[in-house]
């Protein structure tokens, strides 16, 4: 609606510039540029070439999202930038933009946390999320359980992997397997091809024994050895590796154990609402596998559109747009970009 807040999102906190625009719970653009490419041949960000690389890319960037939604700096209600968590350098060009916006253009900021702006994005797909929600949160550096009672101001952590994230593991077997980086997309076109029962990885913290202090924990360290053991043992025995059923099997076990956890999490609590965010929710296998679990237990399961999934400015401007709307006060002019940002605060 034309009297809702008009939000610009800023988004660098590791290798997507993003700058985008929404109104209430609409999107009018979302403009990113990546240096995905120039981080491929080293197999992960390397944060001084992240850095440099949203220098370069903030101002056209922003002026692209701007064109995009056919309005100026001016008509903008309120600007919203990733404070935390992510990559010290990567945050303080977004941080530093945003406040350089706000003070020429004497508009509000508010410094917002990564990890709830994955799950508010979902708000521009299905409208106003139902409180209280479980979200699953699985990108390239995190992966948790949380319990949204209020997503401007209450968020719970309920679990996180305790090695490796969700992501990082689809990174790592995609580069054991010989595919490039980022890995999980690769895997997860492989994986169509392949059988996910042909080998039987491990569940990681699903043991009876495991459950008492880990319930809602997740490990894929284990399941990225038992992975490359295999393909070891393939390759010592001068066989080919059979790369479908390997990444196939590898990600169902990954999904298995997510969906477990979320299902669990939402029985325990007696809550019908999952929503799942962050890079890896773009995985098909997860999305399906937990649209289909989730159903028998009369769960609803949300998950924002792929390209929504994976870091963008949208997401930033739809946490921005929802703290405005719950009455949130702007951050103060000296805030911080805040590499270790705890899951609990919204937004500084
Ligand atoms: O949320 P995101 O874009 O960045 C972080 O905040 O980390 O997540 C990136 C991660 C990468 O590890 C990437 O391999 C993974 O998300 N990813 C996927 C898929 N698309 C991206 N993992 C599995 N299947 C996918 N289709
Ligand atoms: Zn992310």
């Amino acid at each position: 609606m034309a009297d809702e807040p008009l939000i610009l999102g800023i988004e660098t906190s590791c290798d997507e510039t993003g700058v985008g625009i929404v109104r209430g719970h609409t999107l009018l653009a979302d403009a990113l540029a990546s240096s995905v490419e120039e981080h491929a041949r080293f197999g992960g960000v390397v944060p001084e070439v992240a850095s440099r690389a949203h220098l370069e890319a903030i101002v056209p960037t922003m002026d692209r999202a701007l064109r995009e939604a056919g309005v100026t700096i001016a008509d903008i209600d309120a600007i919203a930038v990733t404070s935390g968590p992510g990559l010290a350098g990567a945050l303080l060009v977004g941080v530093a933009a945003a406040k350089g916006y706000a003070v020429a253009a004497e508009k509000p900021v508010y410094g917002v946390n990564h990890l709830a702006a994955h799950v508010a994005v979902d708000t521009l797909e299905h409208g106003p999320l139902p409180e209280p929600a479980i979200a699953l949160l699985v990108s390239g550096g995190h992966s948790s359980l949380l319990r949204v009672d209020d997503l401007a101001r209450q968020v719970t952590p309920l679990g996180s992997t305790i090695d490796d994230a969700a992501g990082e593991a689809f990174d790592k077997v995609a580069r054991l397997l010989g595919l490039p980086f980022p890995g999980g997309p690769f895997i997860d076109r492989e994986a169509r091809a392949g059988d996910p029962a042909a080998i039987a990885f491990p569940r990681g913290l699903t043991a009876p024994k495991d459950l008492a202090g880990h319930r809602y924990d997740f490990s894929f360290s284990g399941l990225k050895t038992a992975v490359a053991r295999w393909v070891e043992a393939r390759q010592r025995a001068g066989e080919a590796v059979p790369v479908a059923d390997v990444a196939a099997s590898f990600q169902e076990a990954v999904c298995d154990v997510l969906v477990g956890k979320a299902l669990d999490a939402c029985r325990s609590s007696g809550i019908d609402t999952l929503v799942i965010g962050g890079g890896v929710a773009a995985n098909s296998r997860l999305r399906a596998m937990a649209k289909h679990r989730a159903a028998k237990h009369g769960v609803r399961v949300r998950t924002p559109r792929p390209k929504l999934c994976t870091d963008n400015g949208a997401m930033v401007a739809a946490l921005g747009s929802h703290l405005v709307a719950a009455g949130v006060a702007p951050s103060r002019l000296d805030l911080p970009a805040d590499s270790a940002m705890p899951l609990t605060v919204v937004s500084v």
